[in-house]
Order: C-alpha cells, then structure tokens, then sequence
C-alpha cells in the first residue's frame, strides 16, 4: 500500500500493485484483417497508461472491445473495480458503472449539455440528489457553464470533444479509458485537459488513453504501450524504452547566441572533444552530425550514446568550454523528441520484419 497525494491537502490510499484491467491474447479480426492480434496488458491501479500507434494501428478498436461495443474473435479482458476481483468482461451482463468512456469524436444528438450530461449521469446510476451539483462542478472545470442550455449539436468541435470528455467521467468512476482525448482542441484546452487528467491521477484513478498525439502522452503517461498492425510492439516507462534506443539526444541551452564566425570552429572543437562519449554509428536520417547548433534555441543538440557516465561526461566538457563564455544555462535529455524516435524506430523495425500480421497472418 501507498499513499497518494490527492489534490492539496488530502490522501487517496490506493494499492498501485493491483491489477485492475488485464487483456489476455486478444484479438479482434474484421474479415481477413486482424485489427488487434493477440495483445495482453497489464493496468494496474491507480496508473496511467497511453496507448500509442499509427493511425489504423487497432487503438480503437481495442478500447471499443474494452467497451463492450466490439467482441473480440478470442483472448478476454479482465476488469477488477473497487468492490470485485478480476471479473472476465466477457462474462458480465451489466456495463460496469466503475468505468467511464470517451470512445471516437461523440456524435451527440438534440439535446442541451445540461439534459445530456444528466442523461449519462443517470444511466450510470449516479446518486439523483448530486447530479446537477457534479454538472455544474464540470462544467465549470471545462469552460463550458455558459452553455449549460444550449444544444450541443451547435457546439463547436472542441467543445463538444469536452462534452464527451466530461460525459466519459460524470458518474465519477474509478477506471477512465479516452480515446484520443486531445482531439479537435486548441493548444490551451489542450493544457487543461492534461491538468485535468493528472488531478484525476492524484485522486487514484486508473487512466488509459489512446493517442498518436506523442507530447500529451509522454506529459501525463506513467508507462506506454506502442501498437502497430494490432501488435503490441513496447510496453514500458519512456525512460526504458529509451534504453533500447541506439542513440540518444541531449540538449544544452546556452545564455548567449554564438556568432556565425565562432559556430564552426567550435562544433569542431567540440565535436573532438565529446567523441567518446558520441554516437559512432548515428543513422543519417537522425541527422548527419553527432553535434548540431540551433540559433532561434540559442544551444546544442547532441547525440550520444546514451550511457549515463557519458552524460555526465558530456556535462563535464561543457560546462568547462562555456564557463567564460556563453555559459551553459540547462541540460536536458527530450522526452518527446526521445519518444518520436522510440516510436519510429519500433514501428520501422515492425513494418520491416513483415506486414505479415496484416491480413490475419497470412
Ligand atoms: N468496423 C470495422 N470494420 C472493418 N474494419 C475495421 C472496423 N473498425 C476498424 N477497422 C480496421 O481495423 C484497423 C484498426 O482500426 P482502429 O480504428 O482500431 O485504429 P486506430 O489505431 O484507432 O487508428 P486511428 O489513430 O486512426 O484512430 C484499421 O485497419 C481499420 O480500418
Ligand atoms: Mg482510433
């Protein structure tokens, strides 16, 4: 058992070790295509997990299975809420009230934000006297209170994504599971939505969002599951899918700008000196040099090995070679750009070793 922190000032205890969705070898065929070809994962309680693919990988498809909308052609899924232990979802009758769904871009028929949102509150049980308090509460969180009454036919794209994101958690369940939550919204409700996300992580939750959108997923994602042609290629931390890469990035913001006289003696001079510890074998299409200057950055971008010693190595070297200078003002390794090359290379390794799994394997 752990504790939690949940919003400010309370704790949620949660047992993160418990399993509470399980997919046991599961496969969805449409004709020859198998969708998703026998993929077991592991949620436990309380984690984030994003699921990560190309368009037509099987994200979906999976979530719709997760849903009860689709029946998978073998495999099961395994769901434990609060009140049970692992239940084979095959086997319920029921929809289970513990989870909430946002499942494709919601087509939403003649009805207010505040009828809709009731509808869906009472369909899932949720207690009569607190619905249009948790209405209110919502829609406050999600900029929308002035168009409680208005229909939601006439809403905008990203406002009616955040109605289908609010409809997915109204009943306040412990499991969420979005499809591409991200979807049609403008950068900032972009933010809110991953704020909203880690408030509900804190509060316990068990989150799992499908997305290709690479940035979001790697802000709020405890661990990442990479599909492609319904194939689970990785499941892990970013940081250890990253140990699988051949090379790795760092990037080394300076205070001042170099001049365009000084930049090519110094990539020299520092491309020598970090050698050890640089990318011998670094794929051209990464790019051509193993130290690059990016002005409108004002730093470098290196790509090394992607040992630790040779980052502190690497740290070493540069802070001494800016010291008078253009003093070195931050060190990072990318998450995101470091999750694009994860991505791309499982998913050309994949492609390369066959697309043979298209086509159910034939
Ligand atoms: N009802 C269906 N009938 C036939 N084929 C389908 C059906 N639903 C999905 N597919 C196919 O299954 C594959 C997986 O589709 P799915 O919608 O799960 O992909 P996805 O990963 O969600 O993609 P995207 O990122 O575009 O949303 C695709 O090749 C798709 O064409
Ligand atoms: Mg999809």
């Amino acid at each position: 058992m752990i504790l939690q922190p949940s919003g400010k000032s309370k704790k949620v205890e949660i047992d993160n070790s418990e399993t509470v969705i399980k997919l046991e070898n599961l496969t969805k065929k449409f004709g020859n295509l198998t969708a998703v070809n026998s993929i077991n994962l592991e949620v436990h309680r309380g984690e984030t997990i994003g699921l990560v693919g190309p368009n037509g990988a099987g994200k979906t498809t999976t979530i719709k299975m997760i849903a009860k909308i689709l029946r998978p052609n073998s495999g099961r899924i395994l769901i434990r809420t609060n009140s049970s232990d692992l239940q084979d979802l095959g086997k319920i009758s029921r929809t289970l009230s513990q989870m909430g769904f946002l499942i494709d871009i919601p087509a939403f028929y003649n009805m207010t934000a505040y009828q809709l949102l009731r509808y869906f509150a009472n369909l899932q049980n949720y207690p009569k006297d607190k619905i249009d308090q948790r209405i209110d509460e919502l829609l406050e969180r999600f900029k929308l209170s002035e168009w409680k009454f208005e229909q939601v036919k006439n809403f905008s794209k990203g406002m009616t994504q955040k109605i289908g994101i609010i409809q997915a958690i109204i009943h306040d369940p412990e499991i969420i599971i979005l499809d591409e939550p991200q979807t049609g919204l403008d950068p900032l409700a972009r933010v809110e939505i991953r704020k909203y996300i880690r408030e509900l992580q804190s509060q316990g939750k068990t989150i799992f969002v499908a997305s290709h959108m690479l940035y979001e997923i790697s802000e709020v994602c405890d661990k990442i599951a990479l599909i492609n042609y319904g194939s689970i290629i990785g499941f892990d931390t970013v940081e250890n899918l990253a140990l699988k890469l051949k090379t790795s990035e760092l990037d080394c913001e300076l205070l001042k700008t170099i001049n365009d006289s000084e930049l090519s003696p110094l990539i020299d001079r520092l491309t020598e000196k970090l050698k050890p510890y640089l990318d011998k074998n670094l794929d051209p299409m990464i790019s051509k040099i193993p130290v690059k200057y990016y002005p409108e950055q004002q730093g470098f971008k290196f790509f090394y090995d992607g040992r630790h010693e040779s980052k502190g190595e690497i740290l070493k070297i540069l802070i001494k070679e800016f010291e008078s200078d253009f003093t070195v003002i931050s060190f990072t390794q990318p998450k995101t750009s470091q999750l694009e090359r994860i991505y791309a290379e499982m998913v050309k390794d994949n492609d390369s070793k066959g697309k043979s799994k298209l086509n159910g394997g034939l």
